[in-house]
Order: structure tokens, then C-alpha cells, then sequence
């Protein structure tokens, strides 16, 4: 099969096959030849749960009076960042939900601070369109801005504001601007077939993302969809690693975090295509209420999380920076 072209329906093809093996072979190649050894290790604080946005699937969402929302303040953001730093991460991402609250003067100061340390700094706060020029002149070199979705009524659907074509314009002006562009999607969300997969895979290789982040949907108890049905973590590496195969230069998060997965999980995470590793720097009690999704999360100890990870990347024989 011509992987350089590969249309919708061979996407969806390929992600129904009943043994994916040669194709999470394929992949690990294509990683090893473009991105080699090298697992990126990338820091994220998430410093405010506030969010305008009420998306259906999200548990930030600004319906869900169940949550305490929090905002760090930008001192504590910057030590958080420090810390960070001196534990080795060369990359930090700063995530909140969509809150106005932190303006674009304030942004930029606080990614000016952080990368003059020299630290990579990424930003993943939404559609702050005005916000973007201003951010990237600060020093920010990425941002993040998933479209989710690739289906517009289904994008519709989920996020009773905005649209997927916003979505776009957002992540081509962040391309213009010269970021390393990342977006991605979730596997998973009812409704979404495998020709919906496909064309999300697609539009990664559209919009010629440097980074996309894939991850599957988990129901969160306090959003409309409670009831739905999870995503599959299988079908979630599929798509991994077509999204390598259709961009093999792209930067791509392994799914699930490594310290919640058990020992045959943890084998195998990398070898679909994936070659970045998130890590929170969330300290408590902040890091408890972020809660996109339901998950269970060890308190943040930065220095002793960043050294574990990396032990547990070498024991996989890749190389950790
Ligand atoms: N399940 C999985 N991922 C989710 N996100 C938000 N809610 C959920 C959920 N219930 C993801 C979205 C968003 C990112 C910050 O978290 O893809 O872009």
C-alpha cells in the first residue's frame, strides 16, 4: 500500500483490520527513521480551570457547578515553571480553559519570563485569537489548540459555542504566525464513525500539523455525556499511528500517562509511533481540580515524577530529554 496517499477509505479500512500488527510496525519505523531514539519529555501546568466554553464532553465546562475553580497566581505560576525547569524539563506547557481573566498582557509576561530561562514554552489556552500574535512576539514557539472533531455537526453537537471552521481559522493563523502547531482529536465520541477517524486523520495532514495530540473520550460524571460509552485505547493507538504513517516528522504524545498504565501497557506505548510524554507539574490542590475526565492522580512531587518517567523510558530503551 502507497502510505503517502492514502485516502478516507483506506483510513477507515486500515483502522477496522482485524490484525492492525504490520501497520504499528510500519509506523515504529517511520518514527525510528524521523524522529530516531528520542522521547521528549514535555512539563504541563495547568493554572486556571475557568472556562467561558460548555462542551459537552468536558468537565471544566462552565455548566459544571460541581467544580472549584481555581486560577494560580502568576508568582506561583512562575515557581511552579522554575521548578520545573531546575527538574530538567525543557519544555513547559501552560494550560487553562478558556478564561478571560488572564488577558494577553498577562500571558505574554509570563511566557516572556519563562522563556527567557531558556525554557520552550507552549501554550494551550483556547481560541484567544487576538492573543496569538502578541504570545508568539513574547517568545511562546507552539500551541496547542486540538479541533477535536472533524465532523462539523458533530463538532456542532459537542460545543454549543464556536465552530469547527473558527477551529480552522484559529490553527491556520497559529501556522502563519510561524508556531509549531499542534491539534488532534478524541477517539471515541458518540457518534463518530470510523470515516469520521479518517477525516480527522486527514485534517492533521492538512493542516500540516507539527504536533497532534490523540487521546481517547472518557465519559466525566458531571457532563451531558455521563452515560456514553468510553473510547477504545486500542483504536486510540491505531490512530497514533496512522497519524504517523500520514506524518512522520509530527510530533506525537503517547496517550495514556505512564504511570497509570500497568507493565504490558507500558511496553507497548511507545511502539504504535508515539515519541512525546506529558507529564502535570500541577501542585495540589490545583492539580485535583483540573479534572477534564475522571482520572485518579498521585499528588505532584516535580523532581521525583521527572525521574521515574525517565528510568521508565530508558528501561524501554529509548532516550529521554
Ligand atoms: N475525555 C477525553 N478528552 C477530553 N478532553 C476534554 N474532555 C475530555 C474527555 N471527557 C480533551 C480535549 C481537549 C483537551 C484539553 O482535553 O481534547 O482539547
Amino acid at each position: 500500500m502507497n502510505f503517502a496517499s492514502l485516502t478516507k477509505e483506506d483510513l477507515a479500512g486500515l483502522l477496522a483490520l482485524e490484525d492492525f500488527t504490520p501497520v504499528y510496525e510500519q509506523a515504529d519505523q517511520i518514527r525510528r527513521e524521523a524522529k530516531g531514539n528520542q522521547v521528549h519529555i514535555r512539563a504541563i501546568l495547568e493554572f486556571s480551570n475557568h472556562c467561558k466554553r460548555g462542551c459537552l464532553y468536558c468537565g471544566l465546562n462552565r455548566r459544571n457547578q460541581n467544580v472549584s475553580r481555581y486560577r494560580m497566581k502568576p508568582e506561583e505560576i512562575l515557581l511552579t515553571a522554575r521548578s520545573a525547569y531546575k527538574a530538567g524539563y525543557q519544555t513547559l506547557v501552560l494550560q487553562s480553559g478558556e478564561d478571560p481573566y488572564f488577558k494577553t498582557d498577562l500571558l505574554a509576561e509570563l511566557v516572556k519570563e519563562i522563556a527567557s530561562w531558556g525554557m520552550a514554552v507552549t501554550v494551550s489556552c483556547g481560541e484567544i485569537r487576538p492573543a496569538y500574535g502578541p504570545l508568539k512576539k513574547a517568545g511562546a514557539s507552539r500551541y496547542l489548540l486540538k479541533h477535536e472533531t472533524a465532523d462539523a455537526l458533530l463538532y456542532n453537537r459537542l460545543h454549543p459555542e464556536g465552530s469547527l471552521a473558527d477551529r480552522i481559522i484559529c490553527l491556520k493563523e497559529l501556522k502563519a504566525l510561524g508556531f509549531e502547531t499542534g491539534s488532534g482529536f478524541m477517539v471515541g465520541l458518540p457518534g463518530q464513525t470510523l470515516e469520521t477517524l479518517a477525516e480527522d486523520l486527514l485534517l492533521l495532514k492538512k493542516l500540516n500539523c507539527d504536533m497532534a495530540g490523540i487521546g481517547p473520550f472518557i465519559p466525566h460524571p458531571a457532563t451531558p455525556l455521563k452515560e456514553a460509552v468510553p473510547g477504545s485505547p486500542e483504536l486510540t493507538k491505531r490512530c497514533v499511528a496512522l497519524a504517523r504513517i500520514l506524518l512522520p516528522h509530527c510530533h506525537l504524545p503517547a496517550t495514556t500517562a505512564l504511570g497509570v498504565m500497568d507493565g504490558r501497557e507500558k511496553e507497548t506505548v511507545f511502539s504504535c509511533g508515539a515519541n512525546v510524554v506529558m507529564r502535570k507539574v500541577t501542585p495540589e490542590p490545583y492539580k485535583s481540580l483540573y479534572e477534564i475526565y475522571p482520572a485518579h492522580l498521585e499528588p505532584t512531587d516535580i523532581p521525583k515524577d521527572r525521574a521515574l518517567l525517565e528510568e521508565q523510558i530508558l528501561a524501554l530503551g529509548r532516550i529521554p530529554i
